[in-house]
Parts: C-alpha cells; structure tokens; sequence
C-alpha cells in the first residue's frame, strides 16, 4: 500500500466521499492489500446494518423482445439469431405464486423494452401480483419509459425500479448505445423515478468496451452523489452475437474490489452479487457476498424460456427450476455463513453517527 492510496482509503472510510481523481487512482494503483482493507471494512458496515442476512428477489425474465439495440446486449433488437418470447400475465403471475411458496418477497418483473408492455398490460399484472401477495415488493426493471408511465405503473403498487446508467460518462454512453439512446433520457428516466417515489437502482457493467478507471471513477461519483437505494453492478460479458463479440470480459477482481468500495460509500445500499458474476466463476456470487453485496437474484422465469434470455454467452442458472435455483443459492450462502431470509428486503435506513 503507498502512502497515495493509504490515505485516500482512510479518506474514503471517514468521509464516505473522494473526488473523481481520487477514486481514479484508487483504481488504478490498487493492491491486493488494498483490496483486502476495503473487503474487511465493506463487511463490517455492511453487518453493522443488515448482519449476515441475504435478501433474495425472484427474477421474472417476461420478455427478451426488445426495440433498443445497445452494442454490448444479447437480446438487442438486430440480433437475428436471437429467439424470442413474450410471457403471458398468467405465466408472470404464476411464476410469483411459486416464488411466494419459495419464501420470495420481492418480484423482479425485467424485460427488453417490449412495446407490448405498455401501461394498461403492466398495471394490471402489477395489481394483480399485489392481490395476491399483498406482502411481497414488486421491483420493475423495463427500461425507459415517460415520467407519466412510471407514475402509472407505481400507483398501480411497483415499489422499485430497477435502471442501471450503464455509465455515468456521456461521451462513454455513446460508445456503447446507438444515436437513437441518449445519456440525458437516461439519468432523466433515475430522476423521474427517484422523484415520483420508487425505490430506485442504479448500476453498471465492469469492463464494458471503452472503459477505464475515469469512467468508473465517474461511476462511483455518481453513486456517491444520487445515493440510490439499489446498485447493481457485475463484469460485462461478451455475446457472440452482437457487435462486442471480440471484446474482452470484464474483471472479477476488479468487480469484487467496486463492490467494496460501493458499500463503504453509501453503506445501507442494497447491492446484488449478480448471476454475471457468477457465470465468470464458480464461486463468484459467494465472493460477492463477502466482499460487500447483500442480495441474490435467483431466476423464477420459467425454464423454457430461460436460455433464450441470453444477455451474454454461457449465462447460467437457465436449466434449473425455480426451487433449484433457491436451494442452490441458499446453500451457496449458508456455505459462507450467511443466510436467505424471506423478507421484502427493503434499504433500512440509518442515521450517519452509527456506521
Ligand atoms: N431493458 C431493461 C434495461 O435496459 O434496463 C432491462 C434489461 S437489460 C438486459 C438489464 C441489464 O443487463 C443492463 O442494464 C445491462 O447492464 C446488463 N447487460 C446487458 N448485456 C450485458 C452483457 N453483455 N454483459 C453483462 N451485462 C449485460
Ligand atoms: Fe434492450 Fe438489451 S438492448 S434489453
């Protein structure tokens, strides 16, 4: 560890705040023992609030029928070779009934941005879901959508929405979305539902094409200032089908480290270890877990639609059934003593004089 970046982590750990040329270089002189500072501190902030609890949210894939066509994405829409499907509401709604059994209290409804799912159709899935399982959070994950449709789809009782920026840096944005996707849309679409009442979540790829440490250190600017309630961030990986085929994965290292440092600057978020990473390896969802993150994301789609849900190669958990998947998580956590608990799982907030 240099004296650099000794004290710009003693700085991050007393503040919860560095600037963009900090957190750069934090990046980029980091160490194996620097790593290992921030995974021991992520790890205490993150028990001090919610122990060695893991909060699960059944993912429901509803549709890999999308009109954007952002570079890095398997399911964009001049992918050819991509087969698609549409769940009907009464498949969504039944993949909530067995989640529920399962111990689920959050359903995560995510989707390209299928036309078919316009207000009228998604409200009354989302009221529908609420009917039954009054208890349960509803998380959307739709993309972009007007101010009016999000305000829409939470008075018919979404409670989150899940948005990733993707990259806080504009001219980056570019490189990775057609002309037709704007930066602007994109932070206006977080704003809109922050503001209407969502809890909401950010987050981005690691080691998407074009990035370096200044596009990270405007990512963690980002997060340190919009303080979402979820951040969800996981190695980029790429697809054959799309133009970043050649391109390289993202780091597991470098994914695991961000994972700290996000935890250390706003500490009650609440941060998937994401089936990304677990795709690049084996134990990646369990190092996630420990270096920081607090939730898992096990799949509920049905499992005839799962592979083709393919946002990058080799994804996995597409062949299992719904309790699989549950089971094999929970022993995954329970192997690093941790534990899934059937809760809503909802950001506990806390006053700053107890971290
Ligand atoms: N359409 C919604 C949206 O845009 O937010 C939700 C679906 S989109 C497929 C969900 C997330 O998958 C994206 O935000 C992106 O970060 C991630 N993703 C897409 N392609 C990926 C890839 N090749 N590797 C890793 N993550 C990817
Ligand atoms: Fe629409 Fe990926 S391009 S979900």
């Amino acid at each position: 560890m240099t004296v650099g970046t000794e004290s710009r982590i003693g700085k991050l750990l007393k503040d919860h705040s560095l600037s963009e040329d900090e957190y750069a270089s934090l990046i980029a002189e980091r160490t194996d023992e620097d790593a290992a500072v921030l995974k021991t501190e992520a790890v205490k902030q993150k028990e001090k609030i919610y122990g060695r609890d893991v909060f699960i949210r059944g993912l429901i894939e509803i549709s890999n029928i999308c009109v954007n066509d952002c570079y890095y994405c398997g399911i964009r829409r001049s992918n050819n070779a991509s087969e698609r499907y549409r769940l009907k509401a009464d498949e969504i709604i039944e993949c909530t009934d067995t989640g529920y059994e399962l111990g689920f209290r959050t359903f995560v409804l995510q989707g390209g941005e299928d036309p078919y799912f316009d207000d009228e159709v998604l409200c009354s899935i989302i009221k529908k879901i609420k009917e039954r399982h009054g208890d349960a959070a509803v998380t959307l994950s739709m993309g972009e959508r007007s101010r009016s449709s999000y305000e829409k789809l939470f008075k018919a009782g979404a409670d989150r929405y899940f948005l990733r920026h993707e990259t806080a840096d504009p001219v980056h944005y570019r490189k990775l979305h057609p002309h037709e996707m704007s930066f602007e849309n994109r932070m206006r679409c977080l704003n809109d539902l922050r503001d209407i009442g969502y809890q909401t979540g950010c987050g981005f790829m690691v080691g998407s094409p074009y990035q370096t440490g200044k596009e990270l250190a405007k990512d963690l600017k980002f997060v340190e200032k919009f303080k979402p309630d979820m951040c969800g961030i996981g190695p980029f990986i790429p697809h054959r089908d799309t133009p970043f085929s050649d391109r390289t994965a993202g780091s597991v290292e470098l994914t695991l480290f961000l994972l700290s440092v996000l935890r250390i600057i706003y500490p009650p978020m609440l941060i998937p270890a994401t089936t990304a990473l677990g795709t690049l390896i084996s134990d990646g969802r369990e190092r996630g877990i420990l270096s920081g993150a607090n939730v898992v994301m096990p799949n509920l789609s049905p499992v005839s639609v799962r592979k083709k849900y393919e946002l990058y190669d080799n994804k996995i958990c597409t062949g299992e059934e719904s309790a699989e998947c549950r089971d094999c998580l929970s022993k995954k956590m329970l192997s690093i003593g941790h534990r899934i608990v059937t809760d809503r799982g909802d950001i506990k907030k806390y006053r700053k004089a107890e971290i």
